[in-house]
């Protein structure tokens, strides 16, 4: 029955290739293979081939991965309990709770007009005990990413890069965070490349994607028996040596990723597409800002974000209009296990309070974008008016 309302506009929509995904699922169940091994070798290769890291372990989820990756790291360069790493307020709380999983601190630095970290406050934000950096790729953007990765160089700290919002981002025409010691990427369901649940994590160094393969299987070593020769009979046999987790992914969410992944590239263009549609509609519209991308990053475009001085506001009025937009995010030191960082960084706090993320997946037509827009200006001439 037709209401009279307009269709919704949500924030996201995940989208999947039904058949296609069904088709590489379907190989998996008839050979009975649905675990590590098979098609999380294919996805890991493929991805590998895509983007150019040298190493990529696919993982249960980002969170698993970042987990992973601040232990490995601490493992290896001894840090200790209590060592700092510096990082920004303005992320999902997996970025800072990886931290704390690893009983280490998250010092927080204060973010630029990127929304991502800034270089200037990371550096006074270092002191005896910061051990690493981890910086946040918000919205897909690199942010300063190499000036901090220069940084991190110099005052030789480890840098691990949140790349959850990041796939298919690219800096200076190549992937970016090659050069970060860990990039962990999220393959959520609302995420660039969709695997229903899983992330890749990306180990610069050979010996530190071994431990993530053990570790990620509760410290299991395969190659323990392999390496000493042992034959058919013994094969059962492993050795555990260190206690792991089970954050490994499995066969059935990597066939999901082998086709997301042939089209990550056509999906991207795409969002920086519905992005180029907001930009130019918004214009220059008084009552909102917009997020500048930096030059030379060709953004994965996993959020579109504008700034206004009425945030809650707009917000229920887009609602009351059927556009249902998202924010991305309150600052970390809002919540208890971080309010020691309150009032460090205003910038965070100031923009946190005015962000709102617009509808971006691959439903958004243009139309739906002059929907969006229009409820954005109608507010704006409203509040003025
Ligand atoms: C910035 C950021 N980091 C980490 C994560 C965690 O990703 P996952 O859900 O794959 O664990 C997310 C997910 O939303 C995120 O946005």
């Amino acid at each position: 029955m037709e209401t009279g309302k307009p269709k919704p506009i949500q924030l996201f929509a995940p989208f999947y290739r039904t058949e296609e995904v069904l088709s590489e699922i379907r190989e998996c169940l008839e050979k009975g293979w649905t675990g590590f091994g098979f098609k999380t070798l294919a996805f890991e290769e493929a991805w590998k081939e895509y983007s150019g890291f040298p190493h990529a372990h696919f993982v249960a989820s980002c969170t698993a991965g970042l987990h992973m990756a601040v232990a490995i790291l601490k493992e290896r360069h001894g840090w200790a309990d209590d060592d700092e790493i510096v990082s920004t307020p303005l992320t999902f709380v997996s970025t800072n709770h990886s931290i704390l999983y690893n009983r280490m601190r998250p010092v927080f630095a204060d973010i630029d007009r990127h929304l991502c970290l800034d270089p200037g406050s990371v550096s006074e934000r270092i002191g005896p005990r910061t051990r690493a950096v981890m910086f946040v790729g918000h919205g897909g953007s690199s942010g300063e990413l190499g000036k901090v990765e220069s940084l991190c160089r110099e005052k030789g700290l480890a840098l691990i890069l949140d790349a959850a919002h990041m796939a298919g981002t690219r800096l200076g025409g190549i992937h970016a965070g090659i050069g970060a010691d860990a990039a962990v990427f999220s393959f959520h369901s609302v995420k660039n490349l969709p695997t229903a649940d899983g992330g890749m994590l990306c180990m610069r160094e050979g010996d530190d994607d071994r431990s993530a393969r053990r570790m990620s299987w509760l410290g299991i070593d395969k190659d323990t028996y392999s390496r000493m020769g042992a034959q058919g009979t013994y094969k059962w046999l492993y050795g555990v040596n260190e206690v792991g987790w089970k954050y490994h992914g499995n066969s059935v969410t990597a066939a999901i990723g082998l086709v997301s992944l042939r089209y990550l590239d056509h999906d991207n263009a795409y969002r920086r597409q519905v992005a180029r549609w907001y930009q130019e509609l918004l214009g220059a519209t008084p009552s909102v800002e917009t997020v500048p991308v930096p030059d030379g990053c060709e953004s994965s475009r996993h959020l579109y974000q504008i700034l206004s001085d009425a945030r809650d506001q707009l917000m229920v009025y887009l609602n009351a209009h059927g556009v249902y937009p998202g924010v991305h995010y309150a600052p970390n030191t809002d919540y208890p296990m971080y309010s020691y960082g309150r009032g460090t960084c205003p910038e965070a706090e100031r923009q946190s309070a005015r962000l709102v993320s617009l509808p971006l997946h691959l439903g958004v037509s243009r139309r739906d974008a002059a929907r969006v827009v229009e409820v954005v200006r109608n507010f704006g001439g409203k509040r003025n008016g």
